[in-house]
């Protein structure tokens, strides 16, 4: 009788990613990182399978293998940050196309999606991430896909995307999900009907505030031949040892998330009893808040007045930060735009890192008081 091997849970994959990588040679239980950038050949039409790290190197290969298992994709791109892997989704398309975007973007996206708009001629519509009747709608004979973010950043929409794929997949179009903010620990796109997932890999997966890197993993062979070669032709590839730190962060990402997402829950209670909290915004899971503060309570002298959380943009680390995203990552929208999606200058969001959540309460709840004075 044959047996099936039994499929890994996901902590269990990412804690192994890299053992048994080098087995022959020396047993090593932490993959090795190779920095060679030249591969002999013991003769013509040979190979070992890397000839040129642009192609293939066999660090980022161990990362990239785990990133596909992560997201159940067929295949993962690593490369030098999370624009990097959004510019390397829309090398898929041609001038002309229009995509349609989600309503609520990270800004660095915004900024791409002119430029692309501008320069090369691709046109977006945009849809409020709600009303699959309006999608349809929206979709015309020159749409090539749909591009969401959920939770959306900064104001914590959620989006269905399994309601959301039925449209696409019914229109034809691609339906492609950037899901930094949650993770395949939270949600798994692929499964849920998307065809591409992006992911700024600086935050979650990464998750210690000190890698740069992004990734896009595939659901189908045909897109990852296309992102393979586009990839070795434009080239912004991740570099060995932030391939491997990336690799080495992911083995904790479980536990970090569960550990972010309890913080989150209880601090989300914390600033709702608040009366300096005007309104708090979270999308339910996670450990991302968005928060904004009552009339007369001052933002900068609640910055300053932090010890444990720091004012920085970004987010997903174990340290806690605070952003504003009307001057950091909003800051190239207009006025009129982020009026119109809510992104005010007491708008503020909260990256809750892995403290003793005590620590943060006690230090939100002072700085929270001494701005209001
Ligand atoms: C949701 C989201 N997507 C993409 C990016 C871009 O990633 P990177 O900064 O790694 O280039 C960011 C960066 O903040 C982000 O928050």
């Amino acid at each position: 009788m044959t047996t099936k091997p039994t499929k890994l849970h996901l902590e269990t994959l990412l804690a192994q990613a890299g053992n048994r990588t080098d087995d022959e040679k020396t047993g090593a239980i932490s993959a090795p990182i190779y920095l060679s950038t030249a591969y002999r050949h013991a003769g013509l039409g040979q190979s070992t399978g890397f000839d040129y790290p642009r192609e293939a190197q066999p660090t980022r290969c161990i990362l990239e293998k785990t990133l596909a298992q992560m997201e159940n994709g067929v295949a993962a791109f690593a490369l030098s940050s999370g624009m990097a892997a959004i510019q390397l989704v829309f090398t898929l398309f041609n001038s002309g196309d229009r995509i349609i975007i989600s309503d609520d973007l990270y800004g660095g996206s915004y900024r791409f999606f002119d430029l692309l708009h501008d320069h090369y001629h691709l046109n977006f519509t945009v849809w409020d991430g709600q009303d699959q009747q309006q999608l349809a709608a929206a979709i015309d004979d020159k749409t090539v896909a749909l591009w969401l973010e959920t939770p959306s950043n900064p104001t914590m929409k959620v989006i269905d995307i399994a309601a959301t794929a039925q449209t696409t997949q019914s229109h034809g179009i691609k339906l492609i999900v950037d899901n930094t903010f949650y993770t395949p620990l939270i949600q798994k796109p692929l499964d849920l009907g998307a065809d591409l997932v992006v992911h700024s890999a600086t935050k979650y997966l990464a998750g210690h505030n000190d890698i740069l890197a992004g990734t896009v993993v595939a659901k189908h062979q045909t897109d990852a031949d296309q992102l393979a070669f586009n990839l070795v032709t434009t080239g912004a590839v991740l570099d060995p040892f932030d391939a491997w730190l990336l690799l080495r962060s992911l083995k904790t990402l479980p536990l970090r998330m569960r550990q972010h997402e309890a913080n989150a829950q209880t601090l989300v209670k914390v600033l709702t009893a608040n009366s300096h909290v005007a309104k708090v915004l979270y999308p339910g899971r996670g450990g991302m808040i968005s928060f904004y503060l009552a009339p007369g309570v001052d933002v900068d002298t609640f910055l300053r007045a932090l010890k444990v959380v720091s004012f920085a943009e970004s987010l997903g680390g174990v340290e806690s930060l605070v952003t504003v995203p009307a001057v950091q990552t909003h800051a190239d929208l207009s006025e009129a735009e982020r009026q119109a999606k809510g992104i005010t200058a007491n708008l503020l969001r909260l990256s809750t890192g892995i403290e003793n959540v005590a620590d943060l309460q006690a230090d939100l709840t002072q700085a929270l008081t001494a701005a209001a004075k």
